[in-house]
């Protein structure tokens, strides 16, 4: 999509991004929106190599940018993020919290570890990076944007850990809303679908987006993409959505509609092949 065809070239000129998990896949896609609408861009990510790539395909649209390699489980890894952000770029405008890890287990196989590494990332990250950006989202009286995921409100299958990640993402989404407010500061969150080209979905056994028995489950007979969810944050974070705070928007082509069954029956098949291959 050319997002510009719909929003003006300008929207976030003087308005920095600063995206977690920026280097890849949907965040690296909602990173592109915002530069292609004007916004200077700052992403982080724990390896150099994805984040330079991924800060040549950002450039590309005319914009400053500024990569920090930062485990978003280390507070003072973010912090230093946001500093050297804000030297580079200003005091960032849109804080996106994409960092997340997944991976398919039984919930009886996943370890201490493997549960707490999942939530480290996903609403510990999320709620250090929302500490770290708070100092600066007070100045420009900005906004933040999690993404989350249809695991935080409905059960799936071999997702224990992301649903109890994600659902507390939603829940510090809604208290940021309620407590910021008082500055200016809006809060609110993304459920993406079934998404294109995306780890996540290669994860789960969905593979490039063509796979019949995923796209099935989803209303609008397709996955979606990047840019998708990059309509949507711009959106969110524009003055179209100044009355906008503690909400959750799903950006999912109607797969949230039925639950989750469809989902629990792809991934199972997912599940037996890679116990069939002995990665189990
Ligand atoms: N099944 C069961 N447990 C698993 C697992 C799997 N497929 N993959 C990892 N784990 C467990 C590990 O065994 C370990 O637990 P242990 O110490 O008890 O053995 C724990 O998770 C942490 O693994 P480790 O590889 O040390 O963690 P990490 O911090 O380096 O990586 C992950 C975090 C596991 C989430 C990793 O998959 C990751 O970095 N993902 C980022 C990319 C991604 O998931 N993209 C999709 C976004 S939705
Ligand atoms: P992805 O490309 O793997 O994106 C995750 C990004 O987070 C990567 O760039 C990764 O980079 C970074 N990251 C992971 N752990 C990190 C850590 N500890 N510290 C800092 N950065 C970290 O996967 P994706 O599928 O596009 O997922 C992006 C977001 O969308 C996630 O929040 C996910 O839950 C959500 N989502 C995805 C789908 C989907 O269809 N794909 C559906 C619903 C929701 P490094 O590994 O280099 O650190």
């Amino acid at each position: 999509m050319n997002i510009t065809e719909y929003l003006p070239r300008d929207l976030f000129k003087g308005k920095p991004a600063f995206v977690t998990g920026g280097g890849s896949g949907i965040n690296l896609g909602v990173a592109k929106t915002f530069a292609a609408l004007g916004a200077d861009v700052a992403i982080c990510g724990r390896k150099a190599e994805r984040l330079e790539a991924a800060a040549a395909e950002i450039g590309a649209f005319g914009g400053r940018v500024s990569t920090s390699v930062a485990d978003v489980r280390d507070l003072d890894a973010l912090r230093a993020a946001f500093a050297k952000s804000s030297a580079e770029l200003g005091p960032a405008y849109t804080v996106v919290c994409g960092a997340a890890g997944n991976f398919v287990a039984r919930a009886e196989s996943i370890s201490s570890n493997g549960f707490r590494a999942v939530v480290d990332i996903d609403l510990i990250g999320s709620f250090h990076a929302s500490l770290a950006a708070f100092e600066q989202l007070r100045a420009t009286r900005g906004n933040l944007i999690f993404i989350s995921a249809g695991q935080a409100s409905r059960p799936y299958a071999f997702q224990a850990h992301v649903g109890a990640a994600k659902a507390g993402v939603e829940s510090l989404m809604r208290n940021l809303a309620l407590e910021w407010g008082r500055y200016g500061v809006r809060s609110n969150a993304i459920v993406p679908g079934p998404i294109e080209d995306t780890e996540g979905m290669r994860r789960l056994g969905g593979a490039a987006g063509g796979d019949e028995q995923w796209s099935r489950n989803v209303p609008l007979g397709r996955f979606g993409r990047a840019d998708e969810i990059g309509a949507m944050a711009a959106v969110l974070a524009s003055p179209l959505s100044a009355y906008v705070t503690g909400t959750v928007v799903d950006v999912d082509g109607g797969s949230g509609l039925g639950g989750s069954a469809g989902f629990n029956a792809a991934v199972a098949r997912t599940l037996a092949e890679s116990a069939a291959k002995g990665e189990l």
